[in-house]
């Protein structure tokens, strides 16, 4: 068990890591039974509603202190509905990895709150977080954060491993073949090109079909027709599992398929832009909103 810990650590970025072996660890001395209930209930709420599935108030995340404070966010109100599909923007520091982070509870926030479906999840104990993130977020990172020693198909079923739950066959060979990776699934991360670590980090992020994706750049290194392929994917997925997904990206392709786009700077949000209101390519390419 103490193996699976540090495995799930390895999925988050670096930063978090401390906190989620402690945080697994817990969960093992916890058990199952008592959190099977409480995700059940989680479970029956996210499916049921028909509400805002993520909202944000004066959400703050302040890194040091005094003259070298970093205001990484700064007061962000933010509201998404469930399905929808949103695009963050913004130039480089803008606070758009420590905005996803704070929506998938990867971190705690200076203050301010984060609810999903309605509940507070920093008021979560540590144990519930986890499951929760586990069961109800897929991330998608920038620097993917693959288990150098696990086989491609052990990375990609890896989140169904820890949670004791099967794999879907036909669901994984779907995927595994709309990103290219049947041939590549024995094969270990290193003896991959960069844009095929990616494919793996978006097959796992898909695999437990969450209700909420939350991707990093998800198709930085791809190339223009893999790009538009896994887009398309993530578009068919979001709606056959009416998933809301908030991805980081400059790509235009995403322009034919996001519902919203997002601008921040210096930790705000300085335009919100929805499909029908205007030209949301321009929007994704900095031609409006500048
Ligand atoms: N752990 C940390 N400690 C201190 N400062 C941090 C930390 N993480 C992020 N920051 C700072 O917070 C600000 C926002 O960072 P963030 O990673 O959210 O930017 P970003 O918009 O994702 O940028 P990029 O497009 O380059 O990925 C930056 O100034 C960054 O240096
Ligand atoms: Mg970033």
């Amino acid at each position: 068990m103490r193996v699976y810990a540090e495995l799930e650590n390895s999925i988050y970025p670096k930063s978090a890591q401390d906190d989620f072996t402690m945080l697994r660890q817990r969960e093992i001395v916890l058990g199952e039974s008592a959190r099977c209930g409480y995700m059940r209930n989680w479970n029956r709420r996210i499916t049921e509603s028909h509400m805002k599935i993520l909202e944000t108030t004066n959400l703050k995340k302040y890194y040091g202190e005094g003259a070298v404070q970093v205001k990484a966010l700064d007061g962000i109100d933010l509201s998404i509905e469930e399905g929808e599909f949103t695009a963050v923007v913004g130039t480089s520091g803008s606070g758009k990895s420590t905005l996803l982070h704070m929506l998938g509870g990867l971190d705690y926030a200076t203050s301010g709150t984060v609810k999903v479906s309605g509940k507070k999840i920093f008021e979560l104990n540590e144990n519930d977080l986890t499951i929760f993130r586990r069961r109800q977020i897929g991330f998608i990172f920038q620097s993917y954060n693959l288990v150098p020693i696990l086989s491609v198909y052990e990375n990609i079923v890896l989140p169904m491993e820890l949670d004791g739950r099967r794999v879907d066959k036909a669901f994984l060979d779907q995927i595994t073949g709309t990103l290219g990776l049947e041939k590549k699934l024995d094969n270990l991360p290193g003896q991959l090109s960069g844009g095929q670590q990616q494919r793996v980090a978006i097959a796992r992020a898909l695999v437990t079909k969450p209700a909420i994706i939350l991707a990093d750049e998800p198709t930085g290194n791809l190339d223009s027709r893999t790009t538009q392929e896994v887009l398309g994917l993530l578009k068919l997925t979001g709606e056959r599992f009416h998933q809301t997904i908030v991805m980081i990206t400059h790509n235009e392709a995403l322009s034919q398929l996001c519902d919203r786009v997002i601008r921040m700077e210096d930790g705000r949000i300085v335009h919100d832009y929805r499909r029908d209101d205007i030209p949301v390519r321009k929007a994704l390419s900095g031609e409006v909103g500048v």
